[in-house]
């Protein structure tokens, strides 16, 4: 498959915003889905439906098997060890969520520590807040630099005896910036601190190998993949699935139930309760044939040939502000202009077919710490080319003239 027809691949854009062609450079939101993806979504329902691991009739062997061949191919697409490590949540923040609770559940107490960092996502900030209420664990911010980098040295000096977790996001869905993972994992082991990388916006981009990355938690979100909404994987350690409670009860988690006792099921299965999503688990297999064919490294390579042009465009604008100058960044451009409000941008923006997002994005410590309360933000995905962002940059332009600025 090549980049330059990628678009025809996704049905989306066939159609026309206010008269012109769809400019999407919202996929750090949530990315589009390929026709192969939308497909087997109604192939399953057409064909294989059945609710998953309960019924032993033909349809339900069927759907069981397809499920779990997800299981298997997000197993070696991460190259985690054991297909017991991939847990389907509903989003990444379902993940983190289910983290937060299980891990916090046995193995934090008042005073304990948990270390973040100031471009965390809400979703990996919020599920720890309620360890701090309810249990009165310490929540530690690792600072974010004025390029919008964090070094290695914020982790170690906020490291102390009492730290039980570090929590971070692989890449800022603000800046762009990409984290040193592998850095600041060795850091946690040579510690002994259990890591949960944030992968929402990292599993998109990079290559992921968890093995080599050593992380305990990894947490993705599908919908971010060129996958179906409403699904998420975590990727938990063996280790971890074994030792950590369930996080939701309710039917398909369980061994036994009895009035006075009940036992749980092994492996992801005490963390998959209830009705699972099916034809998302499905159909994101499609979503992983299509990156694989593409393949990782050309998406990097193609999506930063993309950003380091916008990035270039836009740093002409006098008017425009790009927040963060990291040395390593991924697909993200946010930006301010003075004077216009990032929503108005967005809506000027959107008169030309363009389509970014604009707001806090979930960032409000981020943001609060830039001392603006929101930004502007493309965001770029496989599909994107030179073209849109040439229309990206003059409907910035029209935002100053709409302004007379
Ligand atoms: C860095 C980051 N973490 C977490 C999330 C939440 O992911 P989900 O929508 O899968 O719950 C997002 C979504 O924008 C994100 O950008």
């Amino acid at each position: 498959m090549e980049f330059n027809n990628i678009k025809s691949k996704f049905p989306i854009f066939k159609q026309r915003i206010k008269g012109k062609p769809l400019i999407y450079l919202d996929s750090a939101n949530s990315s589009q889905k390929p026709k192969t993806v939308i497909d087997e979504i109604s192939r399953f329902y057409e064909n294989d439906f059945s609710n998953v691991g309960r019924s032993v009739h033909t349809l339900a062997v069927k759907a069981t098997n397809k499920f779990e061949e997800t299981r298997d191919m997000v197993k070696s697409y991460i190259n985690a060890k054991n297909r017991e490590e991939i847990i389907f949540t509903k989003g990444a923040t379902d993940a983190i969520n289910l983290v937060a609770h299980s891990f916090g559940e046995k193995f934090i107490n008042a005073g304990d520590e948990i270390l973040i960092t100031e471009l965390e996502h809400h979703s990996n900030y919020v599920p720890w807040h309620y360890l701090r209420k309810n249990k009165g664990a310490v929540i530690k911010f690792a600072s974010v630099d004025e390029d919008g980098e964090i070094d290695v040295n914020e982790f170690k000096k906020h490291i102390t005896n009492k730290t039980k977790i570090i929590a971070f996001t692989h890449i800022s869905n603000v800046t762009g910036t990409v984290i040193p993972v592998k850095k600041i994992v060795d850091l946690a082991k040579s510690k002994k601190i259990p890591v949960l990388i944030d992968g929402t916006q990292g599993a998109p981009h990079s290559v992921l190998d968890v093995q080599d990355l050593d992380c305990d938690f990894y947490a993705i979100s599908c919908h971010k993949m060129y996958g179906p909404n409403g699904l998420g994987i975590l990727y938990a350690k063996k280790k971890w699935v074994d030792e950590l409670p369930p996080y939701q009860g309710g039917g398909g988690m369980i061994s036994e139930v009895k009035k006075n006792e009940i036992t749980y099921a092994d492996a992801h299965t005490k963390f998959e309760a209830g009705t699972m999503q099916t034809a998302e688990v499905v159909a994101f297999a499609e979503s992983i044939k299509f990156i694989k064919d593409l393949g990782i490294k050309k998406i990097e390579e193609h999506e930063s040939k993309i950003l380091e042009y916008g990035l270039e465009k836009l740093r002409k604008n006098n008017s425009v502000n790009i927040i963060g100058n990291p040395k390593n960044r991924a697909s993200i451009m946010s930006f301010t202009i003075k004077g216009i409000h990032p929503h108005d941008i967005a809506t000027i923006l959107d008169d030309d077919g363009v389509a970014i997002r604009a707001g806090h994005h979930c960032c409000q410590i981020l943001h609060d710490k830039l001392g603006i309360t929101a930004s502007a933000r493309a965001s770029i995905g496989v599909y994107n080319t030179k073209d849109d962002i040439d229309i990206l940059a003059e409907s910035i332009n029209k935002c100053k003239k709409v302004f007379e600025i």
